[in-house]
């Protein structure tokens, strides 16, 4: 056992430019695709673990006690318990500074804060990329969510993530804009499983990736913009179109979506540099070169149907601190 009484861990969210999108094995979710993704230092997840004092797991997250997020905590714990044969239960306290479960990507930052707060706690010494395994177990996303700057998935049997460059490589900023804050009717977990077993596009998203995965690197490492905008809005849409052509469909973009998806391209025609990307969700994510953003936000703001914005750098390294026994 470790000689902490408290950990307190602080992980970001990320966004993919190339999407994981599909499980090759539900069981470990081990993605059907690989990814590549910037941290997202403005949206955070801080957990508090501690030892329970009882036989079961005590868990709030931004206060709620109950509920669907609740259980995908509690079944990840039983999972770390099984994967590393302790027993013990524990007082999880996790507040996101960003809203919850409206396609911000909550689950990476909140699964990869956890496992890096286990690790610590129980002393179990995982290297980096046991780390993001254990992360990926939790959430796809999270894997990535163990480093910060531009991290990729990479396809083993047993895949895990590792930074691709820093985010001092590339400074680039991320406007994102939201159109909805309720919590989504259909989770990525369910949608990806639907679109793999009824999209008819699924099986080109598949044999299309490696290639967008490619080209995205090749655009970090030149820093090359306009190739970086090109490959990660047709990734995007792509999976979107296998999300779209589900059987029964789904939707995740409102109105104000596709408004923004519009508005983005003219600011990019116009000489901005600038370009969209869409989670599982409604809210877009405009990622530009450092320098126009604030500008990019004004813009976006006076969309019909956008809430509100929010801003971020790239980034994204967790930050862990333990407090002494
Ligand atoms: C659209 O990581 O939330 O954000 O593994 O089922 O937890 P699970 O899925 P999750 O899916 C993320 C999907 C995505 C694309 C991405 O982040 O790569």
């Amino acid at each position: 056992m470790s000689g902490h009484n408290k950990v307190l861990v602080t992980a970001c969210s990320n966004l993919a430019l190339v999407k994981y999108w599909g499980k090759a094995e539900s069981m470990t979710n081990q993605p059907a695709t690989g990814s590549l993704s910037i941290g997202l230092d403005g949206l955070s997840t801080t957990t508090e673990l501690s030892l329970a004092a009882g036989s079961e797991d005590e868990i709030s997250l931004n206060t709620i006690q109950s509920g669907k997020s609740i259980d995908r905590v509690r079944t990840y714990l039983d999972l770390c318990r099984r994967l590393y044969g302790f027993e013990q239960h524990f007082r999880a306290i996790t507040h996101n500074d960003f809203p919850t479960g409206s396609g911000l990507a909550s689950s990476a930052s909140g699964m990869a804060a956890l496992a890096l707060a286990i690790n610590q706690l129980m002393a179990l010494e995982l290297s980096a990329k046991q780390l993001s395994q254990l992360a990926r177990r939790g959430s796809g996303s999270a894997a990535r969510s163990v480093f910060g700057g531009f991290v990729e998935v990479v396809m083993v049997a047993d895949a895990f993530a590792r930074q691709f460059a820093s985010a001092e490589h590339w400074p680039l900023s991320v406007v994102i804009a939201i159109t909805d804050l309720a919590e989504k009717a259909v989770g990525s977990g369910e949608a990806m499983l639907r679109s793999a077993t009824t999209s008819p596009y699924y099986q080109g998203w598949l044999d299309s990736h490696p290639d967008d995965l490619t080209l995205l690197k090749q655009a970090i490492s030149n820093r090359d913009f306009e190739l970086l905008a090109e490959v990660s809005e047709s990734n995007c849409l792509k999976m979107h179109a296998t999300i779209i052509t589900s059987r029964p469909p789904i939707l995740y973009w409102t109105p104000a979506t596709l408004a923004l998806i519009h508005k983005i391209r003219q600011l990019r025609a116009a000489g901005c540099p600038v370009f969209f990307t869409i989670d599982a969700g409604p809210q877009v994510q405009a990622v530009c070169l450092k320098g126009s953003e604030q500008r990019l936000e004004q813009e976006l703001q006076q969309v019909p149907g956008v809430i509100r914005t929010l801003r971020s750098e790239l980034g994204g390294s967790p930050h862990i601190q333990v407090c002494p026994p």
